[in-house]
């Protein structure tokens, strides 16, 4: 007789559209298919570290698939390596990364599905490296994770992002103004770039190319010259002037990844209206973007994630994320994917649409294709 296997499953991370959808997958297919027993642990790694879970069944995951946020719960703080826990009002930080391991064995699971971002698949690699049978599934709307084409969430942000921009445009419009919308991101700008196109974006500002406030205001001037006098910049939030710094908008001390950025469109604004004169305006998406429910895109995108990571742990193929690699779910060890993070290059083919559209990134376009290395 074979005993049957039994699965961990947590998310970790800051929350996105379609981590339910995985959820369900997951639940769903080690049941129909494998006939095995599921765990969830609840706030990310800190319900493995504190030993907090519950069984997961069908009944569980259904209704759930259209569900923002994670029905678990999750935290970013909580690396099993780096573990904050509050003394005397201060933050001291343990390495709980055995008493995780102790858990996730007393519990007598044979595989451990983490669902998350850069700072979960890092934990998740160290975790490995200790003896946890892990398998990596990637969350993100900022679409930085590297070893996937695409990470789930991002779809449906930028689905969120194009409707706020597409309504912005009415009021640039009628009352011919400069609007800035700022998006998330970090430290990539596929959500600015990918939201820019898709809205029609006039300027879009990236942290992957310093912009010169110059190039941005003779932009402008030359719409409002040539009729067009309002313009729509999209800038992510990571982005930063040529020789000038991020905006940092607070910082986390008990987090891994302490630094949150936010209000680089403001300094901005200000800059714009003291050059031109025109009135200019900022909408700062923020949170907005990673709320609501997935996309028809993320939730199918998010199941063959689920079913993927699934059918991996039967195999006992473990040390791997899951990713979407052209049209297909493949898989790359997750060493191979902590620590890193994908950031749009100079030879990315959504840039050189972008510039095809007369889109301004913010310096001379020439120069941007000099550095792709295109005749010009
Ligand atoms: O990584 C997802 C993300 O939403 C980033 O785009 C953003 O910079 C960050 O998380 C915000 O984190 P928090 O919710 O902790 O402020």
């Amino acid at each position: 007789m074979t005993t049957k296997m039994k699965l961990g499953v947590l998310t970790g991370g800051g929350d996105c559209p379609g981590l339910n959808a995985v959820l369900r997958a997951v639940v769903k297919t080690a049941i129909n298919d494998y006939e095995m027993e599921v765990v969830g642990f609840l706030d990310g790694y800190e319900g493995l570290i504190e030993n907090r879970y519950r069984k997961m069944v069908s009944s569980d995951v259904s209704g759930i698939l259209t569900l923002g946020g994670t029905i678990l719960g999750t935290s970013n703080r909580a690396d099993p390596f780096h573990f904050p826990v509050l003394q005397n009002d201060e933050y001291i930080y343990l390495d709980r990364s055995s008493q995780a391991l102790q858990n996730f064995e007393r519990l007598g699971l044979d595989a451990l599905i983490a669902i998350g971002g850069d700072g979960t698949m890092a934990a998740s690699n160290g975790m490995a490296q200790k003896g946890l049978n892990v398998i990596g599934v990637p969350k993100t709307i900022d679409n930085d994770l590297y070893g996937t084409d695409q990470t789930f969430g991002f779809d449906s942000a930028l689905a969120t992002a194009s409707e706020a921009i597409d309504k912005i445009h009415s009021t640039a419009q009628a009352h011919h103004r400069v609007m800035i919308i700022e998006v998330m991101g970090r430290y990539s700008g596929w959500l600015a770039l990918a939201s820019g196109v898709a809205s029609g974006g006039d300027i879009v500002l990236i942290p992957e190319m310093p912009y010169q406030i110059d190039v941005i205001c003779d932009k402008i001037r030359t719409r409002n010259r040539d009729g067009r006098n309002f313009s729509i910049i999209v800038i992510g939030e990571g982005a930063k002037p040529e020789g000038g710094e991020m905006v940092v908008k607070r910082i986390i001390a008990n987090s891994p990844d302490k630094i949150r950025l936010g209000g680089i469109s403001n300094q901005l604004a200000a800059q714009i209206e003291g050059i031109t004169t025109l009135e200019t305006r900022v909408t700062i998406l923020g949170h907005l973007l990673r709320g609501g429910g997935p996309t028809a895109f993320d939730r199918i995108l998010a199941s063959r994630f689920g079913t993927a990571a699934v059918h991996l742990a039967f195999q006992k193929k473990f040390g791997f994320m899951v990713g979407l690699h052209g049209n297909e779910i493949g898989q790359v060890p997750i060493a191979d994917v902590a620590g890193k993070n994908r950031k749009i290059e100079a030879d990315s083919s959504l840039l050189k649409t972008a510039l095809s559209l007369g889109t301004c990134m913010g310096v001379d376009s020439l120069d941007v294709l000099r550095s792709q290395q295109v005749p010009v």
